[in-house]
């Protein structure tokens, strides 16, 4: 692959995106109040933003600056956050990160046990052909592919192929190449709602070695981005997918870095029954005490994270909850919502209801193996451990995959049965 391209194919913002946050250039811009939460433009080459911070957290590098950007607008009304965030500089998570990060899950979901063996390894295992066909196409259209790792894109697209849902919603759609990838997994005629603050083709504006982005034109997809954007909690599913049947039907794919139990409760408002959480955060990143979120809590927690080991989180994520009993000495820990833009202090006991909400909820909840880590995990990969020659089977090797091959065990969810009638 030429040099600048190489470049570029790091500067993917992704489901390890917010795992990429040591280059985030944050600031706070306490003269605006705002509650919306935007996407902005992913620039081309530019000079380095430094001067725009005021805070001197910015660690804005070169290439930083060829990335694109999250512009973040806090979602508390009384404090208001600006972070202009830096996807993935390519330094900025390295293999350590995600090897450290990928350590601290369990063998399983102890907390939510019921459905953890949903998908077997011999069903996951006999999927990689079909995803490396997949792969080699993608590779083709979208050379300069974003966001997603091969990992989680593989454990999306077993999902996909396996479920066939009648329709798909997706919140969180970046450059839109997810959204290719749904497309060309899904049945024919699939329905697709793609839902985003931020258009593909405004924020990822195609120049050369860009990551360029990715518009369906086939009808089949409705586009809920830039101007037309709400929020999944916020749009009236009755209007548009009005069959409960069919909302039954259909797969939610969270890319969106909102609390699990806020969007779990939406789900269940409207008798949506399968998820795919994908930035499934372990405890401890989700619950990060760092200098770059929740900013609405000011200096009243103590920012003392090791961002250099583990990065941050940015969201409540479902293994946060249900990964495994919380530490012994944790009596609060942090609950962030809406990109680590609305935080709360909980205690042991809010934990305890969250376990027992998502139990009673959730008929299945299923943690994605990864596909192959270069990371000890007592976790197996699918691809045997000893896999040494990745490029032979057509996959990036770890220096070049865009997240090194990270993995944080995307989730599948199945809700239970609605016990009262959904609105139609
Ligand atoms: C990690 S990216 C999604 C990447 C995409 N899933 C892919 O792999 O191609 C996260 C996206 O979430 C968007 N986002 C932020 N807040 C959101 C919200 N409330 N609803 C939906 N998307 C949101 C951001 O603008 C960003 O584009």
């Amino acid at each position: 692959m030429p040099s600048n391209s190489y470049k570029y194919k790091y500067d993917g913002c992704g489901p390890l995106s917010c795992l990429a946050l040591l280059t985030f250039s944050v600031f706070v811009d306490a003269s605006r109040s705002q509650t919306s939460l935007r996407r902005v433009l992913e620039v081309a080459p530019h000079t380095s933003d430094k001067k725009k911070n005021p805070t001197g957290l910015n660690k804005t590098t070169t290439a930083a600056a060829e990335a694109p950007y999250w512009n973040l607008i806090g979602a508390n009304a009384n404090t208001s956050l600006n972070f202009k965030v830096n996807i993935a500089s390519r330094k900025s998570l390295t293999p350590e990160q995600q090897c450290n990060i990928i350590s601290e899950f369990g063998r399983m979901p102890l907390m939510c046990m019921k459905g953890h063996d949903r998908f077997g390894r011999a069903e996951l295992k006999k999927h990689i052909p079909q995803f490396m066909d997949f792969w080699r196409l993608q590779q083709q259209i979208l050379p300069n592919h974003c966001c997603m790792g091969v990992n989680h894109m593989f454990a999306l697209h077993f999902l996909v192929s396996t479920l066939q849902p009648s329709v798909i919603i997706e919140s969180g759609v970046a450059a839109g190449h997810q959204t290719f990838m749904l497309r060309n997994t899904a049945r024919h005629g699939t329905r697709i709602f793609s839902i985003d603050p931020g258009d593909p083709a405004m924020s990822y504006p195609k120049f050369a070695g860009g990551i360029g982005h990715w518009k369906d034109d086939s009808g089949f997809t409705t586009y809920l981005t830039g101007a037309s954007f709400q929020d999944f909690a916020a749009i009236n599913w009755g209007a548009l997918i009005p069959d409960p049947g069919v909302r039954a039907n259909t797969l939610v794919v969270l890319d969106d870095h909102q609390s699990c139990i806020e969007r779990v409760k939406v789900l269940r408002a409207w008798g949506f029954k399968w998820a795919f959480y994908e930035d499934n955060y372990p405890f401890m990143v989700a619950t990060s005490a760092d200098p770059y979120t929740c900013a609405n809590l000011g200096n009243t927690i103590v920012r003392d994270f090791p961002i250099a080991k583990f990065a941050f989180g940015d969201a409540y994520s479902m293994n946060a909850v249900c990964g495994g009993p919380l530490p012994e000495k944790t009596s609060n820990f942090i609950i962030k919502d809406r990109f680590g833009t609305s935080c709360t202090v909980a205690t042991r006991q809010d934990q305890l209801l969250n376990v027992q909400y998502l139990r009673e909820q959730m008929e299945v909840y299923f943690e994605f193996p990864v596909l192959y880590t270069p990371c000890k995990s007592p976790r197996p990969p699918l691809l045997d451990a000893s896999t040494t020659d990745l490029v032979s089977l057509g996959l990036p090797t770890v220096e070049t995959e865009l997240w090194h091959y990270g993995h944080l065990f995307p989730s599948f969810v199945e809700l239970t049965k609605p016990s009262v009638p959904v609105p139609s």
